[in-house]
């Protein structure tokens, strides 16, 4: 996995387009591929690892995890996927990264911790990721300042420096519950020496997956899931098998899907609990949901939908990253739903593209204001992020005639196997090179 195929696969997404025809209710079942947003914090947690190898099942065939696989490799790891498997071998020789692999995605900055904790230094450009609004590291960086990292920026990047290895545990309260932020002083905070608490931590799903790893590594971590977490500094961890958590965000998406064109459908493979307050909302829109054996969920679409009220906040509140695609299925609600973002308030780029589809929207501040039951009819339009690629696929889902979506590169980024999920459960669509 060097730099190089990284980028050839992204110049091929970028020229091509999705074409669907709407109008089909959704049926059938599908499957959930294991979590991106955890895969990215676990990958950078086999760095800690002193001893042995470390196996990630589950592991979901995304963009997101080759420019990681790309990164570990720049340092001096070898990785190997297998389908679903992701082996990671090795240990990290260097702390540099290239501004190519680390501007791609938002993950990048977790080295940060993950490299001052083991090497003691690290030089990681800026991260990227997804374009939707302002996303400073400010707190990424106070936070390992206080474990005893001297942290300075030059260049477009941030050069780490720890005053002493090991690190020292410190107590931090964030102002935020900033999910990379946790997750980037879990990491530092495993080999740091005595104890470090975070409060007003992360709680989601992928913070928790994140610590059960990093226990079966060796750490000593304790509170993870809810707002307090501890953390016992050990000397030293030791690679392990660990099976990636179901995407909440994926089965979230497939459940819109199916909701927007009226269908019906089964997921499967999921943790219908990490997406309790969607299903709640769905409910009380008025779809029929059932849960079977704690990961399937079934769904039923009602002939009237009524319209709804949210606000995307930290877990276990309606993620932000959920927020664009219900905005696609305000559209198909009777009355006016509104819909606000407190955690991404900038995040809104899909309300264009959603217009051009025939929506009546209107977007102030951090809040979109849907009138709906509006007739969507297809369009030419485009992504610039994963989930507002999936939003404007859900919309042209149910909107008459043909609709073509650009910006695929975003979709794989985060969903490996999306399109076909959508043709198992007889959707129209397929994945264009070119387009009109
Ligand atoms: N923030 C700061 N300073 C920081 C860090 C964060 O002000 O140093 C702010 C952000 O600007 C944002 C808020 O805190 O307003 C929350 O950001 P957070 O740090 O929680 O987000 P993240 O860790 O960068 C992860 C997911 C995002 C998801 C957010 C919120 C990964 C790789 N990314 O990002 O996922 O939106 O948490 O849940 O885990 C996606 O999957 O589409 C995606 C963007």
């Amino acid at each position: 996995m060097n730099l190089e195929s990284v980028l050839n696969e992204d110049i091929q997404h970028k020229s091509a387009v999705i074409q669907l025809s709407g109008g089909v209710p959704l049926r059938g079942i599908t499957t959930v591929d294991g979590s991106k947003n955890s895969a990215l914090a676990l990958i950078p947690a086999a760095c800690l690892a002193s001893e042995g190898w470390t196996k990630l099942e589950n592991t979901p065939n995304i963009s997101d995890v080759m420019v990681m696989r790309g990164i570990l490799e720049e340092l001096g790891m070898s990785t190997q996927q297998n389908k679903t498997d992701l082996t990671l071998f090795n240990r990290v020789k260097s702390g540099e990264i290239s501004k190519e692999l680390a501007t791609q995605i938002r993950a990048s900055v977790l080295f940060l911790g993950a490299l001052t904790t083991t090497l003691g230094e690290a030089c990681v450009p800026f991260p990227g990721g997804d374009r939707i609004g302002d996303r400073p590291i400010d707190m990424h960086l106070e936070s390992l300042e206080a474990l005893g990292v001297k942290c300075t920026t030059s260049g477009g990047a941030v050069y780490a420096k720890a005053n002493k290895l090991p690190l020292e545990g410190a107590n931090i309260s964030l102002r935020f519950p900033s999910v990379g932020v946790t997750e980037n002083i879990m990491l530092a905070a495993s080999l740091a020496k005595g104890e470090t608490r975070i409060e007003n931590a992360a709680t989601e799903p992928e913070i928790v997956d994140l610590a059960v790893m990093l226990n079966k590594m060796g750490a000593k971590i304790s509170g993870a899931g809810s707002n307090t977490i501890k953390i016992t500094g050990v000397e030293k961890l030791h690679g392990v098998t660990h099976e990636v958590i179901p995407d909440r965000l994926e089965a979230g998406t497939l459940l819109v899907a199916i909701a927007i064109t009226r269908g019906h459908g089964i997921i499967k493979d999921s943790i219908p609990y990490h997406n309790r307050t969607l299903i709640s909302l769905l409910q009380n829109i008025g779809y029929k949901i059932k849960i079977y054996k704690n990961s399937i969920i079934s769904i039923d679409s009602p002939a009237k939908l009524n319209p709804f009220h949210i606000i995307a906040m930290p877990y276990p509140g309606i993620p932000t990253d959920m927020q664009p695609i219900i905005t696609s299925l305000a559209t198909q609600c009777s009355g006016i739903s509104t819909i606000t973002d407190i955690v991404h308030p900038e995040r809104f780029s899909h309300v264009n593209e959603l217009r051009k589809l025939g929506a009546n929207i209107t977007h102030v501040g951090n809040q979109s204001r849907v009138v709906g039951e509006e007739k969507l009819s297809g369009s030419i339009v485009c992504g610039t992020d994963i989930r507002s690629v999936t939003t404007l696929i859900c919309a042209g889902l149910a909107a008459e005639g043909t609709t073509e979506v650009s910006g695929v590169e975003h979709l794989y980024r985060g969903h490996g196997n999306l399109i076909q999920k959508l043709i198992d459960l007889h959707a129209e669509i397929k994945c264009i090179q070119g387009g009109s």
